[in-house]
């Protein structure tokens, strides 16, 4: 049997009740074909080029786990209409040294999740914008924007809406197909 393709998970909020890091581990059990792992990036410094001259391990830490999975899928929230800076951050840290960005030719997906209706459509596009600059292939569709997130969970944090769970494991196959069809791996 072929080895499945590694994807770094990484999720745009810190807090530890998290329902976008709930619908990460939620993906992540409903996509059998892909080797999801966590990627944290609440420890990286805030980015300033004037610290490529000595890297902050946990960049190094950060661009080594990126560069090194096949694809990556990012869930987050939107705050004010926008990308949580934790994320935006964890973009920019991965985007120098100039010419060698670890989100270049990398197969992303985006997914958001929000307490509102919405769903975070704002920050969804708006780190698409993002990826975009830096030559990531993000699959376009379908869009993953996903509205009443609160009540998708029960207290323990397990998932007990059908229509999201079914909903998931249409996007995970997807992306699964769609890091086959980057070229990635075949
Ligand atoms: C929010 N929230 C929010 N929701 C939304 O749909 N659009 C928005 O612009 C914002 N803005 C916003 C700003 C800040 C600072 C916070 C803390 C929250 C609400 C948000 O959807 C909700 O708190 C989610 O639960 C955050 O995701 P996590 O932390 O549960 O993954």
């Amino acid at each position: 049997m072929p080895t499945p393709p590694t994807v770094a998970l990484i999720v745009g909020s810190l807090r530890k009740d998290s329902v976008n890091r709930k619908i990460a581990r939620a993906l992540a059990e409903l996509t059998p074909g892909l080797k999801f792992e966590f990627v944290e990036i609440g420890d990286l410094v805030h980015f300033d080029q004037d610290l490529e001259a000595e890297p902050p391990a946990p960049w190094v830490r950060f661009r080594e786990q990126i560069a090194a999975a096949d694809a990556v899928v990012l869930v987050t929230p939107e705050y004010n209409r926008g990308l949580p800076s934790v994320l935006k951050n964890a973009v920019d840290v991965g985007s120098r040294p100039y010419g060698k960005a670890v989100w270049t030719g990398k197969p992303v997906g985006v997914i958001t999740a929000a307490f509102g209706a919405a769903g975070g459509v704002a920050a969804n596009h708006q780190l698409r914008q993002s990826l975009t600059i830096l030559g990531a292939p993000t699959m376009p569709a379908p869009e993953a924007a996903i509205g009443n997130a609160l009540a998708l969970f029960d207290p323990e944090g397990r998932l007990i809406n059908d229509g999201t769970r079914g909903f998931l494991t249409a996007w995970g196959a997807a992306f699964t197909a769609w890091i086959t069809r980057v070229g990635v791996r075949a």
